[in-house]
């Protein structure tokens, strides 16, 4: 429910300078609007949004936005969202959805051309300001409340409703989605029907190994094990679901690949998201969006609900039998960074500026214990203006890593902090990653990053070396080089043993990189039920939770991909936990 709360249009115009617009003339005088529809374009994030609109001498009566280039789920929504508001208000008085601002900019750019085109008059049009109702929302009871609409508390909502319970989920964003609507590169899983398929020799133990490896033999073993036996479920629950990963590649610290994908080698996230929502809408469950969970209630130690606060500030209670916390990480919180890793000051993020950390201290303050909470990954391959992540998955297709000098300077499959610190020891801590048109042809993502400016393309190893601003011998002898190992399977200059594009012709398609903050692999302690553990060692009744918000699956380094496995696995554990003990 919505109201717009600046005079009508109607009054506004009659103020300004009514019929003063582009195309006043070709109006009938005294209307708003030449009737018609019209179609505009402007720039979003992934590439050009298209509004059409129809309007009437005095309405606009339909607004369509066609967005297919940006982030599904998270763009393409603002853009919905941006037009609904507009046709609400029927007015350009709109402001950005938060977490998708280029998107949204793009939308109301597009939607303004449309009008000029029409005639109207934008100035006057930019003051009918659009604002939500404060609507209070009443307190609630119901069986189980998730806190977190990202991957994790959408998996255990489902579970738990599946289970035939009453769920409420609390989101604090406009958007449900989180860090999961982010994630690219895709989900890990062994012995899976798609890797059997592409001949892919892989084994639970394998993926154990590798991640007791690249999390410093920090992880928790238990809840690893739980892990990788449950992974290639979670794939297939997925697939059931309609996410279609069916894409098998490598990624960092994995000896085989299994790191699963849309067919396309699009990003894993938004489908993620999206089915997960699907089913939740199928199964009636209700999010409610723009409420932040502020509070765990309990009674004599157990966890009994939760107090919120809707968008217009108001606080509420929902009592529960069971919580269930999804509040994702604390990447996007430097200060809580900071303070647990000084040595990380003034990096940029990858994450949703929701990742604030707010289910830690939720649970820390009804008694919550922590793990490995200094434990925070940086990812390698960031834009240094932005933190824009640019996926692992283009190192596994084949990519090579080189320095402002153009030489190589590491095995660029190494898990993530191993890379990292060796972009990091380059000239001002800047690598780059040369890909070409065959690794742009076979993978989405890379094709996006091309369409989003990112990727500056060059035809040559000459003009590599001009973009960086070195000599061109060299830049062609790292090539030439690393062409041949490929060739003779023997990479002796770094060891890296996934050598795939041998990379001896262009274009090429070049990312300028820097590591920034990616992963908290710190949180709440869990047993391998998804129960929290108090700092008494003992459970904490009627309080479960799944995914960033926990610590102790990824040890020291979280291996790429093992994250949505993470709260898939997880999240249902959660879900399926919650519904089994409130029996
Ligand atoms: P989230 O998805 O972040 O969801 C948590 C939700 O809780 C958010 O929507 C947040 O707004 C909400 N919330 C927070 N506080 C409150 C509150 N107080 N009240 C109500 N709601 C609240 N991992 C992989 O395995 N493979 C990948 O390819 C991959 N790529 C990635 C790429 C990027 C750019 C990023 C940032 C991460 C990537 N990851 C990847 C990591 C992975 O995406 C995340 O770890 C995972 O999705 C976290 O899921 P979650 O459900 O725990 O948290
Ligand atoms: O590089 C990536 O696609 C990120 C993967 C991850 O964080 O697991």
């Amino acid at each position: 429910m919505k109201k717009i709360m600046a005079g009508s249009l109607m009054a506004l115009l009659a103020l300004s300078a009514f019929g003063c617009g582009k195309k006043a003339d070709e109006k009938p005088a005294g209307s708003l609007f030449t009737a018609g529809t019209y179609t505009a374009e402007a720039d979003g994030h992934g590439g050009k949004i298209k509004a059409t609109i129809t309007v009437t001498a005095e309405k606009i009566t339909e607004i369509t936005v066609d967005a297919p280039d940006e982030t599904q789920g998270l763009g393409d929504e603002a853009a919905k969202a941006i037009a609904s508001m507009i046709l609400e208000s029927q007015g350009l008085g709109v402001d950005v959805v938060t977490g998708a601002t280029n998107s949204s900019n793009g939308a109301i750019k597009a939607i303004t051309l449309a009008l000029e085109k029409a005639g109207a008059d934008i100035e006057a049009l930019k003051k009918v300001k659009y604002e939500k109702e404060t609507v209070k929302q009443e307190d609630l009871t119901t069986d189980v409340v998730v806190i977190g609409a990202g991957g994790a508390g959408m998996a255990a909502a489902v579970e738990a409703a599946s289970a035939g319970k009453s769920v409420v989920i609390v989101e604090k964003m406009p958007i449900v989605g989180g860090n999961t609507n982010r994630a690219t590169g895709g989900i890990n899983a062994a012995e899976t029907k798609y890797q059997e398929a592409a001949g892919i020799k892989d084994t639970i133990q394998t993926f154990y190994d590798d991640t007791m490896k690249g999390g410093k033999n920090l992880n928790d073993p238990q809840l690893l094990r739980i892990l990788v036996e449950n992974s290639a479920e979670a794939v297939d629950w997925l697939n059931d679901l309609g996410a279609g990963l069916t894409r098998v590649t490598l990624s960092g610290g994995a000896t085989n690949p299994r790191i699963h994908t849309p067919e396309d080698g699009s990003p894993v996230g938004p489908v993620v998201v999206k089915v997960l929502s699907q089913k939740l809408e199928s199964l009636g469950v209700k999010i409610l969006m723009e409420t932040t969970a502020k509070t765990i209630l309990t009674k004599d130690g157990a966890a009994v609900g939760i107090e919120a606060e809707d968008a217009s500030g108001n606080k509420f209670t929902i009592s529960a039998k069971a919580v269930i916390m999804a509040a994702g990480g604390f990447g996007a919180n430097s200060k809580m960074v900071e303070s647990f890793r000084p040595d990380l000051v003034g990096f940029s993020t990858t994450n949703h500026a929701g990742a604030t950390g707010d289910g830690i201290t939720m649970a820390q303050s009804v008694g919550a214990d922590l793990t490995d909470i200094d434990q925070i990954q940086i990812h390698p391959t960031t834009d240094p203006e932005s933190g824009y992540m640019f996926t692992e998955g283009l190192r596994g297709d084949g990519a090579i890593l080189i320095n402002a000098e153009g030489k190589r300077f590491t095995d660029e499959l190494l898990t993530r902090d191993v890379v990292s610190a060796n972009i990091l020891a380059q000239t001002d801590g800047i690598a780059y990653l040369v890909t070409n048109a065959e690794m742009k042809e076979e993978n989405a993502s890379l094709a996006g990053y091309v369409k989003k400016g990112y990727a500056v393309e060059c035809a040559s190893a000459a003009d590599i070396a001009t973009l960086l601003g070195t000599d061109a011998a060299t830049v062609e002898a790292t090539l030439k080089t690393y062409g041949e190992a490929v060739k003779s399977g023997t990479d002796a200059e770094f060891g890296r043993t996934h050598l795939t594009q041998t990379l001896e012709n262009g274009p090429y398609f070049i990312l300028k990189v820097t590591p920034s903050i990616h992963h908290t692999m710190g949180g709440l302690k869990i047993d391998t039920e998804a129960r929290v553990i108090g700092t008494d060692g003992q459970v904490i009744k009627g309080l479960y939770a799944a995914g960033e918000v926990t610590g102790g699956v990824h040890g020291g380094n979280r291996i790429g991909g093992n994250a949505v496995t993470d709260i898939i696995v997880f999240g249902r554990i959660a879900g399926q936990t919650a519904a089994a003990d409130m029996k």
